[in-house]
């Protein structure tokens, strides 16, 4: 049988974080041979917050980078900027013609974004969660690796897809969600009842991909726990249980070898090795990416390449709905 096909995407609007590392990238590369994947830089999300242009182009190329850097065959996998295929636009709009003012109201990311950009709350930051779903239905998605924050936007472009099948016939795959287990939701280092976010105007609550050593020690030994010194994994435990899912996941190690090591030691001792697991899971990863940085024509070409591939693969879907909606054909 044919393998299934896999979409995911990741905001080039700042630098990466440990939390989409670990939410997303690290299973995009995990599942990478099993499924036909694309993975995509989301620089048309990006500008639902103002951006600097030129920091914009940047950051697409750079999360290309990135993404070969921790492991993704941009041969294998389809890696593109999602500008650079304009179905994505034209299926948002037929969809935004089959989504309810009142979905989107409910969307809990809307709500917390127009909080915190109250300057700035455009239709696009509205509207995203169906951009979003264009972004998976367009190339017939099965499985959506996504952190927890995104379930509910999955939950959004499954019910447009289901209520597009049920008027029109079978035209979208509804995609299932692959949120991990341990992982789906980092928080951050200085508030740990909240999600660790790239954009966090606190530079110690998140350790992005291409910090350095020094950074990564000293934002983990200055990371917020609790005053009961007790390396152990338990509910209300925000902080420890926090770094101990890093640290599981940086070393492999579960939960009960993590409290068997750190048994009669104290916080002064876990931090700084959470830290050291970190800088060393990260730093292949950093200096590849600079590196690749540096080829810009090299990444550019992928991304040529790989839009064309799936501009192709879209065009398939987009035939296809343009007809059910009755638009004429080209
Ligand atoms: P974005 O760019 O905010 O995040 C990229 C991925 O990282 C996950 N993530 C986290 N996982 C665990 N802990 C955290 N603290 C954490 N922070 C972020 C996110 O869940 C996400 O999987 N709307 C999406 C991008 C997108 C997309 C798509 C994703 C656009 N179209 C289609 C999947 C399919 C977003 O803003 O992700």
């Amino acid at each position: 049988m044919d393998k299934k096909i896999v979409f995911s995407g990741i905001q080039p609007s700042g630098d990466i974080s440990l939390g989409n590392y670990i939410g997303a990238l690290r299973n995009w590369v995990e599942i990478q041979h099993d499924y036909h994947c694309l993975y995509c830089a989301v620089d048309m999300h990006a500008i639902t917050v103002r951006q600097d242009p030129k920091k914009l182009r940047e950051q697409s190329l750079a999360v290309i980078a990135l993404l070969i850097a921790c492991g993704l065959d941009p041969k294998e996998n389809i890696m593109y900027i999602q500008s650079q295929v304009p179905q994505h636009a034209e299926l948002a709009w037929v969809l935004n013609c089959y989504t309810m003012y009142g979905e989107l109201s409910r969307m809990t990311q809307f709500k917390d974004k127009s909080q915190k950009h109250s300057d700035n709350v455009n239709a696009g930051l509205f509207d995203y969660p169906v951009l979003m779903a264009a972004d998976i239905l367009l190339y017939q998605a099965d499985l959506v690796p996504i952190g927890h924050d995104q379930k509910q936007h999955l939950e959004l472009a499954r019910n447009i897809a289901e209520r597009f099948n049920g008027i029109y016939g079978d035209v979208f795959t509804v995609p299932d969600g692959y949120i991990p287990k341990v992982g789906g939701r980092i928080m951050s280092l200085a508030e740990p009842e909240k999600k660790m976010s790239k954009s966090d105007p606190n530079v110690n609550a998140r350790i992005l991909m291409l910090d350095e050593p020094d950074a990564i020690m000293r934002k983990f030994k200055r990371a917020v726990t609790d005053s009961e010194a007790q390396v152990v994994y338990r509910e209300g435990k925000h902080g420890i249980n926090n770094l101990m899912t890093i640290y599981s996941i940086a070393t492999g190690k579960s939960f009960s070898e993590i409290e068997a090591e750190f048994d009669d030691k104290g916080y002064g001792e876990f931090k700084p090795a959470v830290g050291e697991a970190v800088v060393e899971l990260l730093r292949p990863i950093r200096e590849k990416t600079l590196e690749l940085m540096k080829e810009k024509d090299y990444l550019m070409s992928i991304c040529t390449e790989n839009a064309l591939r799936a501009s192709a693969l879209a065009e398939r879907t987009m035939r296809k709905v343009r007809k059910k909606v009755g638009f004429v054909q080209r």
